[in-house]
């Protein structure tokens, strides 16, 4: 059998998946399982979405369309992203359409970094798996920044500046995060910024899939500081706005790698989905009832979880500012069942109490000193979030009294 290559064999994955699969085959074996795994809103696209969709094909829009995207959806995500970001400068040119915002991530890696030649990319720990993954399988140089709980999730804007070096290429940034639900606000984006502009070789991109899901305030953009918004490559999309994760679309804005990325478009997907790009200019340009709606049930929802996880014995939960996730603490909630770690709770907890939840581990090594945390996507209903936590207290209950 002929060699894979060492970048495919060492190729990572988000593990929501893998443990989406296990969680899928309990459930066809009739278990009953309660799943906080998965990070996608529970609610259908809005009507005017699926209308639009069925529209393009009746219309016959339904070929190639440019790698950039469409001109009505540029149009549309500029103004639409500019305006979200107090109302940066963002011009149709400047935006391109992907398959979903994640192709974006690998897409900026490869147009800043060269492979093996020892380029650093600073990436949030915890964080979203893709970024570890990408940074290794492009060869260049994964630099975690750790999150601390301290801080409600952010890093510590002087790590950033010690981990800073003339390696350093680009530095991604998550806000609302994924999978603590932290935010940077905007004194620490100005911190932020004030560091990185002492280094003008280092790109930034700011993974902002999560800006409408924002809880404390307006959403801040480390884009809308002087002298940031050349160097930022700015990514957004439908499928968390508008419940659209499997349409795939998204859009990233950068004036001068707007260009670099169409041609990774032609390379790749050639162009994103035509029926999804119709359907989403009229999210953007559409009313927004429903997303307005969807944001004030997860903003209730975040209420609820929190609240009922703080009442779990051996567990503590600080509150998200954004996104759809918790990640409460469980170092003694492992403790009490005489669990080794998260992931053996995480594993116990989803065969005992049949509660489906991710373990910190998912989401890249374990911040020293930091504990054990499992993430729970609150994008469950009402009833699956009393229920499920209930279930988790009576867990520990029991584990405590056996242990
Ligand atoms: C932090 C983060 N970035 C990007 C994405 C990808 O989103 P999309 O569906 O637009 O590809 C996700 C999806 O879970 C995410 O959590």
């Amino acid at each position: 059998m002929p060699e894979l290559s060492r970048r495919a064999a060492s190729l990572g994955t988000e593990n929501a998946f893998v443990v989406l699969a296990e969680v899928n085959e309990l459930a066809r074996a009739g278990r009953d399982i309660v799943s906080f795994c998965i990070g996608q809103p529970d609610f259908p696209a809005p009507v005017n979405v699926q209308d639009a969709a069925i529209r393009a094909v009746r219309e016959g829009k339904h070929g190639y369309t440019p790698s950039a995207g469409i001109d009505p959806l540029r149009e549309a995500a500029a103004k639409y992203m500019g305006a979200m970001r107090g109302g940066l400068p963002i011009r149709p040119q400047d935006v391109v359409i992907g398959a979903g915002a994640k192709p974006f991530i690998a897409y900026a890696i490869l147009s800043t970094t060269d492979y093996g030649a020892g380029d650093e990319v600073i990436y949030p720990n915890p964080g979203f798996p893709i970024y570890q993954s990408q940074i290794v399988a492009c060869g260049a140089v994964p630099v975690p920044i750790h999150l601390h709980e301290a801080r409600d999730f952010a890093f510590d804007p002087k790590d950033l500046e010690k981990l800073l070096t003339p390696k350093t290429r680009l530095v991604i940034l998550n806000y609302p995060h994924n999978p603590t639900g932290g935010l940077l606000g905007r004194r620490d984006l100005e911190t932020i910024a004030a560091i990185l502009r002492r280094h003008p070789r280092v790109w930034v991109y700011a993974d902002e899939i999560y800006s409408r899901l924002c809880y404390a305030g307006d959403f801040f953009s480390i884009a809308q500081l002087p002298g940031m918004y050349e160097r930022t490559i700015l990514s957004d999309g439908a499928s968390k706005t508008w419940a659209m994760t499997g349409w795939r679309i998204g859009f990233a804005s950068s004036p001068a790698l707007a260009p670099v990325f169409t041609r990774w478009v032609t390379n790749t997907d050639s162009c994103a989905s035509q029926i999804s790009q119709w359907a989403a200019v009229e999210a953007i340009n559409g009313p927004q009832d429903a997303a307005e709606a969807m944001r004030a049930s997860f903003l209730s929802r975040r209420d609820l979880i929190v609240g009922l996880l703080n009442e779990v014995p051996g567990v503590t939960c600080r509150l998200p500012g954004g996104a759809f996730y918790a990640w409460p603490n469980v170092t003694e909630a492992c403790r009490m069942v005489g669990a080794a770690d998260s992931e053996e709770f995480r594993k116990r907890l989803l065969h005992e109490a049949g509660v489906a939840v991710l373990a910190d581990i998912h989401f890249g090594a374990r911040v020293p000193g930091e504990g054990q945390h499992v993430r729970f996507s609150y994008a469950a209903s009402k009833q699956a979030i009393e229920g499920g936590v209930e279930r988790m207290a009576q867990f520990i209950r029991e584990g405590a009294q056996r242990a």
